[in-house]
């Protein structure tokens, strides 16, 4: 049984989402926004990040996956395309969180192609140490250095996404 050290509260967490939630409502008056979330790590933070947003929003997913155990396998497979039309509309994408920025880099390309009016990203982590690729992350919830964790929708092998709280794990 692998051992959960608890690093982010329930609390913690509400608290930075309403926070980012005041930013992105002040940020996105007058545009057209889509929120974006890439599933499957996003669900969790995405349900409760769209209740704190206060201006008219839609919501689509993406499904993208790139992780086996705790390692990025550094091949992003496509598993769920967007239903809405991005042309001209304001895409905010929303994801668990941004590893060695692999996965995102690969959606930007995608959703550029696809000619949206502006694209930003918002992260419930950042995640330092493995940053690969060049990522501009516009909202970060809670900032990391290293580490694999679990929780609030983050899983090891499609485990422990249900917890409440965000675990280290030590396996
Ligand atoms: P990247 O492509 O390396 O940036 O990996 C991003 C994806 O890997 C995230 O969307 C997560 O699904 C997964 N991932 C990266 N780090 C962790 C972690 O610490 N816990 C759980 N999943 C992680
Ligand atoms: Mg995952």
């Amino acid at each position: 049984m692998p051992d959960f050290i608890p690093l982010i509260s329930r609390q913690a967490i509400q608290a930075r989402i309403r926070e980012i939630g005041e930013q992105i409502t002040r940020d996105y008056q007058d545009k057209d926004l889509i929120l974006v979330g890439i599933l499957k790590g996003a669900f969790i933070f995405m349900a409760d990040l769209s209740r704190q947003i206060g201006v008219d929003h839609e919501i689509d997913f993406i499904g993208a996956s790139s992780y086996e155990g705790t390692h990025s396998t550094g091949q992003i497979v496509f598993t769920k395309q967007p239903d809405l039309e991005f042309k001209d509309r304001d895409i905010l994408l929303v994801e668990d969180i941004v590893d060695t920025g692999s996965t995102l880099c690969k959606i930007v390309e995608f959703i550029n192609l696809l000619n949206p009016r502006s694209l930003n990203i918002c992260t419930l982590i950042d995640k330092h140490e493995r940053r690969k690729n060049k990522i501009d992350v516009k909202y970060a919830c809670f900032s990391l250095e290293k580490g694999f964790i679990v929780g609030y929708g983050l899983d090891y092998n499609e485990k422990y996404r249900n917890m409440s709280e965000i675990y280290d794990l030590k396996l």
